[in-house]
């Protein structure tokens, strides 16, 4: 039994569909790990920031830039905002200049991830603490809160992963 024709794309034909050039900062979507603990996973979004064409926001830890410079694999010029260190007070500063604030994060009151709009407006998806999630009065400054279903028996996604998903539905992508 043959299934239907699929062929794969060539590397010229795939690099022919993407932009010339790395996106400009259009600052409408931004992903925010704020308590970032582990480089590999800025890594991971950072290259998820340039497949949907968003920013990323994160604290200048010590730690941070080498991380970011390591994980920038498509040696690009990333488009990174330093959040500076105190994570709410940013966060505070961001809902006063009108941009929409979700939380990735599981919680009773979250919508999930297939009933999230794509972002109409500048928005801020805020990543939570890899090991605590978002702490209680970063929550208070969210607007909604989405959850990506699980049904294994693991209680969490990876970080990374989990703000890739939320990007790609925010960006309108999928
Ligand atoms: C490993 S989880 C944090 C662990 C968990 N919140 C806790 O307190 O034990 C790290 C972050 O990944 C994101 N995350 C992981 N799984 C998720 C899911 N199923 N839905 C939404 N966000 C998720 C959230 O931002 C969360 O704060």
């Amino acid at each position: 039994m043959s299934g239907p024709q699929i062929r794969v794309k060539t590397r010229q034909e795939i690099s022919r569909q993407r932009r010339p050039r790395r996106h400009q900062c259009w600052d409408h979507l931004i992903t925010a790990p704020l308590w970032p603990l582990h480089g590999a996973n800025l890594g991971t979004l950072l290259r998820t920031c340039d497949a949907v064409g968003a920013c990323l926001a994160v604290p200048r830890l010590p730690w941070v830039p080498e991380a970011l410079d390591r994980g920038n694999t498509l040696r690009r010029p990333t488009c990174v905002h330093w959040t500076g260190g105190d994570a709410c007070r940013w966060l505070h500063e961001q809902r006063l200049a009108g941009s929409q604030i979700v939380g990735v994060e599981l919680a009773e009151e979250a919508i999930r991830l297939a009933d999230l709009p794509a972002a109409r407006k500048r928005t801020v998806a805020v990543l939570g603490h890899e090991q605590t999630g978002i702490p209680a009065e970063a929550v208070d400054l969210l607007d909604v809160a989405v959850e990506i279903p699980m049904v294994g028996s693991g209680a969490s996604l990876n970080v990374a992963v989990a703000g890739s998903l939320v990007l790609y539905r925010l960006a309108g992508l999928i």
